[in-house]
């Protein structure tokens, strides 16, 4: 598997505060590479420098070999990299099928020829939105809405996706749900980073995982490493979890 996306020496600074300190690391093409961490470790910085909401303030980002460290995220979006937001917020007043379409509108291969509308629909099908498609978005379940940013997130056709926290806060039944649909969406041939703290999902769906801690890299390896970790116990997975 080639190298998609490849971070080297990321530091963000916000004033006095290093939320990202000298992190390097890549995403294969094709893998799930998981990101987890304590609050506050810098994960969702991370994603943000990945996809443009801030410019590193020092640091690489390549993406199939060419830099969008600093490219604002329509820019990146339309090389292919897009991101779902932790905290999700549809247009609460639109319908899931308006809310799906703009995503496709936007997308990445701005493609006048394809047909959005039809786009929209294969996308709400292969989310399951498909039967809540004239729905309003603020009339969906905590778990409708987290689909829903990822059917967003997913018409504008991206190569590399990275996930925030779309599993948190969900039951059982939708747990399982949503771990099916990202491996479904990784067999659509998209590379997916998953910043998770439901570590059940992390564990069985991550190749490789990335641990941060207060902006550091303090692990990275495979999940069955990862768990064993004295490093990572003591930061952030706790005893419990090493038994
Ligand atoms: N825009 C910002 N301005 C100032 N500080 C920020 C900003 N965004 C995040 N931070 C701080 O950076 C650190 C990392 O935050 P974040 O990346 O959200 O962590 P995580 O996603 O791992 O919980 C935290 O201390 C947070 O308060
Ligand atoms: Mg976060």
């Amino acid at each position: 598997m080639s190298v998609l996306l490849e971070c080297d020496g990321l530091i963000k600074h916000f004033g006095g505060l290093v939320a990202v300190n000298d992190v390097s690391c890549h995403a294969r093409d094709g893998e799930i590479f998981g990101l987890i961490g304590p609050n506050g470790a810098g994960k969702t910085t991370l994603f943000r420098l990945i996809s443009g909401v801030y410019s590193p303030t020092t640091g690489y980002i390549l993406f199939k070999g060419r830099s969008v460290a600093g490219l604002k995220p329509h820019a990146t979006c339309h090389r292919g990299i897009v991101s779902t937001h932790q905290i999700v917020r549809p247009f609460r007043e639109m319908s899931v099928f308006d809310n799906v379409r703009v995503g496709a509108e936007f997308g990445r291969r701005g493609d006048r020829r394809r047909d959005v509308n039809a786009w929209t629909r294969e996308i709400l099908e292969f989310t399951g939105l498909a039967p809540q498609a004239d729905r309003l978005a603020k009339n969906l379940t905590l778990a409708g809405r987290k689909r829903l940013e990822i059917a967003r997130s997913l018409a504008a056709d991206p190569e590399l996706l990275l996930l925030d926290e779309v599993i948190a806060g969900l039951n059982p039944t939708e747990i399982a749900q949503t771990m099916n649909l990202i491996l479904q969406i990784r067999a659509r041939g998209i590379t997916i980073i998953m910043v998770e703290h439901v570590m059940k999902a992390i564990m069985n769906l991550s190749d490789r995982i990335m641990v941060l801690n207060y902006g550091r890299k303090i692990a990275e390896g495979q999940p069955k490493e990862i768990a064993q970790n004295p490093a990572v116990i003591e930061a952030y997975l706790g005893q419990p979890f090493a038994n």
